[in-house]
């Protein structure tokens, strides 16, 4: 049996703490894809640690935790990583695996990554620059390097993998010295060397047949799905529920509840059509009490109101069967709350995500509630939650016809209500 957790919007709706959260009711914590620019925040024992390539699975002593062959590794972040969550106590080696089908990202990704932003000039993408797209474009273009592949003759296949890259360099006339990271790559896959490399749809599926509990984690959001979001202001793999299907090695059928999970608002980092975009007091408000920041990058994230024509294309393509939302507790001191629930795309009215978001004129129109006015950062249980509040929620589970079954008011690993 495999659940999913993963997120609806343009990323960073919590999937960490979510993840961490529901973590106990499972056997396995699998990521399917995605690579180092994920950044998922959790809280453990009130300490902040941010999660790049380790599932969120990781400070469950007793769980098992995979990194999927539709995830690109960076291996020094992944080393980092490591260290990191041992010096909070993780026995990380016990049960971490690793696919070996998971293509590794290695420093002239990264290069080309900058390389590419650059030359788009004022077209940037807005990409984190931790090398995901010229990654994927080796593993669809049938040249990149796997985990597998470490023992195999690695540094000559290494060699000639980097220098079709360093004739695309060169194009882009990029010199940057990536000495550095070549010395640090490689020692980070000596440390790799010490892992559980293992067949990873065979491992799974051994667990599955064994009646095990798997939980899905994504990364990034629907919305930044290289099919279905706001391409080409995109990540380069497939972050919806299909994506478990081949980032995992499981038959759809395996698949039973998909968590979608939404903030109470709206955040979007990098660059690309945002509808609901607030460019004023209360974007900035929101950002602020919000604390938006990227996990990742440190750039503040651009804020706006929740939009329900972007999240009922979401549960479409994801199969949604229950909602999580998260950091309602922000919205706490705001008087006057705005939800949209359709666009009129250059002046026609549409309640569909149209296939051109950019460039076009795309104006919310917003159905206004008043706000709880209540801090509810305390509540544990949905009774006790503010009329006005419910009202809210009440709202968009009719507009998604999908239940919003958990309401996260609160980082803490407890600040979460079930409905
Ligand atoms: P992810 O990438 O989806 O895991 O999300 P991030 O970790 O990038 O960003 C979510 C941020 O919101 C993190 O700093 C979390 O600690 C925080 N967070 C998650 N849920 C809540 C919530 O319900 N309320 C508040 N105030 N913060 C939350
Ligand atoms: P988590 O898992 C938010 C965004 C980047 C950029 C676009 C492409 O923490 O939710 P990429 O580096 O993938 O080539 O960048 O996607 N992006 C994210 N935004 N959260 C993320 O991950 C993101 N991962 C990528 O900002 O706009
Ligand atoms: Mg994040």
């Amino acid at each position: 049996m495999v659940d999913v957790i993963l997120g609806l919007q343009w990323g960073d709706e919590g999937k960490g703490k979510i993840v961490d959260y529901f973590a106990p009711n499972y056997d396995v914590i699998a990521r399917f894809q995605g690579g180092p620019n994920a950044g998922h925040t959790l809280y453990v024992n009130d300490k902040k640690v941010v999660l790049h390539q380790i599932p969120s699975g990781i400070f469950h002593p007793d769980k098992i935790n995979l990194i999927g062959n539709g995830v690109v590794l960076d291996v020094v972040t992944f080393k980092k990583e490591c260290e990191t969550v041992a010096a909070m106590g993780v026995d990380y080696k016990k049960n971490l695996y690793i696919s070996e089908r998971t293509h590794l990202i290695i420093p002239t990704h990264r290069a080309l990554d900058k390389a590419s932003e650059i030359s788009k000039g004022n077209d940037k993408i807005g990409s984190t620059l931790k090398g995901i797209g010229p990654t994927y474009m080796d593993k669809t273009g049938r040249n990149g390097l796997r985990v597998g592949d470490i023992n195999n003759n690695f540094k000559v296949e290494y060699d000639k993998l980097k220098a079709k890259h360093q004739q695309m360099l060169d194009n882009y006339g990029f010199d940057e010295d990536i000495t550095q990271w070549e010395n640090d790559f490689f020692e980070a896959i000596e440390f790799l060397r010490g892992f559980k490399i293992v067949s990873g749809e065979y491992f799974i599926n051994q667990k599955i047949k064994e009646g095990k509990r798997i939980l899905a984690e994504g990364a990034q959001g629907s919305m930044l799905d290289v099919d279905f979001g706001t391409f080409p202001f995109v990540t380069s793999s497939n972050t919806i529920s299909a994506g478990v299907c081949t980032g995992l090695g499981i038959a759809p059928q395996h698949i039973k509840e998909v968590f979608g999970i939404t903030k109470a608002y709206c955040t979007r980092v990098g660059s690309g059509p945002f509808p609901t975009e607030l460019h004023d007091d209360m974007g900035e408000l929101l950002r602020k009490t919000g604390n938006e920041f990227g996990s990742t990058t440190g750039r503040p994230r651009r804020c706006g109101w929740i939009d329900l024509v972007a999240l009922q294309f979401a549960c479409m393509i994801n199969g949604v069967t229950q909602i999580i939302m998260t950091k309602t507790d922000i919205l706490d001191n705001i008087a006057d709350l705005q939800v949209c629930n359709s666009y009129k795309v250059n002046g026609e009215q549409k309640d569909q995500v149209p296939f051109q978001m950019n460039n076009v004129n795309i104006e919310p129109v917003y159905k206004s509630f008043g706000g709880w006015l209540t801090n509810i950062s305390a509540v544990d249980n949905f009774s006790a939650l503010p009329q006005k509040m419910k009202e809210y929620i009440t709202y968009i589970n009719e507009f998604l016809q999908v239940p919003v079954k958990y309401i996260s008011n609160g980082p803490g690993r407890d600040q979460i209500i079930e409905a």
